[in-house]
């Protein structure tokens, strides 16, 4: 038992949502880092479409950004022969485990979280009991597939605690069930923040096209939108206490070029805002468009995006299946 534990390959796991055009904070913060889990890791990679209609969605948008989102994988380096790309709703024990999760889960717990507060104040006329279960759903993502790892930007770490606290809860009173996951969250772009308010993080939902730059902007328009990045009085391109706005291009320009904040300082030294802003525009754009190319390349051809849904979902199903019928066997369910 135990030589089958160790000669286990670890697991990683991580999704995003389709609710809005993905912008580089999504990119830096999590997909771009994705494939770098791919050779140690038994990598699971979804598009949480369930997630999504926690906040009304158009239909045929919702539908169309779940091709996009998968493309996207893909054009980020993902093969999917070497991990597992799916569709959440495809595979349907994430649903059905999401409820036994959530007879696991405190209100009190579910109360707390940040994303539930904001969403809530944003949404106020549509505070559904989806918004609040939430995070059950996303527990029951990672605890499926019995993940170790979960590679996440900085603001879904609440939602990682809570599925390690629902899991060990779990395996308290029914013995080992769930791996407790760990996450992977980079010293270096986890918290993209709005190019037009930097006290705030970048959101695919910003209402203000200017606050946030997305993967599949054209060259023109992300450099634009750099350009009119929100800074500060100073004119000296360093990082310090409340220069938001040149902390985050500095992270940006850092992510994408690998350079250390301190280079990146003396690259700038003497110059001024307009061109630091430029260049940031430059290396972002640079960074984006072998991402771009291969991605209008994958749209164009539906089948085999749907082919890699489909053999996704079986892959999934096979290993959330069994998961499912352990925690039904511990419940008491009768199995037939
Ligand atoms: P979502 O779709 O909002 O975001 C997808 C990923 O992008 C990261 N991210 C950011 N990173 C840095 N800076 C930003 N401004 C920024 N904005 C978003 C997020 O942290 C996330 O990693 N609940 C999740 C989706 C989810 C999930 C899961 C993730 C559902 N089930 C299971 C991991 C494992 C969400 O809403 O992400």
């Amino acid at each position: 038992m135990t030589e089958e534990i160790t000669a286990r390959k670890k697991t990683a796991l991580s999704g995003i949502q389709p609710s809005g055009n993905l912008t580089i904070g999504n990119y830096l913060g999590a997909l771009s880092n994705f494939g770098s889990f791919t050779e140690e890791f038994n990598c699971y990679y979804c598009v949480v479409d369930l997630h999504s209609i926690t906040v009304r969605q158009v239909p045929a948008e919702l539908r169309r950004r779940t091709y996009e989102v998968l493309a996207l994988y893909i054009a980020c380096g993902l093969d999917p022969d070497k991990c597992t790309l799916f569709v959440q709703s495809h595979v349907h024990e994430h649903a059905e485990l999401s409820w036994m999760l959530s007879c696991f889960t405190m209100f009190g717990e579910l109360s707390r979280m940040t994303q539930f507060k904001d969403k809530s104040a944003k949404h106020a006329d549509n505070i559904n009991a989806g918004l609040f279960t939430y995070p059950v759903l996303m527990a029951a993502d990672i605890l499926l597939y019995q993940a170790d790892a979960v590679p996440i930007g900085q603001d879904q770490k609440q939602h990682l605690e809570l599925a390690r606290d629902i899991a060990e809860r779990f395996n308290g009173v029914f013995s080992p069930t769930f791996t407790v996951p760990e996450p992977y969250i980079p010293k270096v772009g986890a918290n993209i923040m709005s190019l037009a308010e930097p006290t705030k993080k970048m959101s695919k939902s910003d209402a203000n096209e200017n606050a946030v730059v997305r993967i599949l902007d054209t060259r023109d328009v992300i450099i634009k939108k750099f350009k009119r990045a929100v800074t500060d009085s100073d004119t000296c391109v360093r990082r310090a206490e409340g220069k938001d706005g040149i902390n985050n291009l500095m992270t940006i320009y850092s992510c994408f070029t690998g350079k250390s904040f301190d280079e990146i300082e003396r690259e700038f030294d003497g110059r001024g805002y307009g061109d630091f802003k430029a260049a940031v525009g430059e290396v972002c754009a640079d960074g984006l468009a072998p991402v771009q190319a291969r991605f209008s390349e994958l749209m164009a051809d539906k089948a085999y995006l749907e082919e890699v849904m489909k053999n996704g979902a079986e892959k999934a199903s096979r290993t959330a299946s069994k998961t499912v019928a352990k925690v039904k066997r511990k419940l008491g369910f009768v199995t037939l």
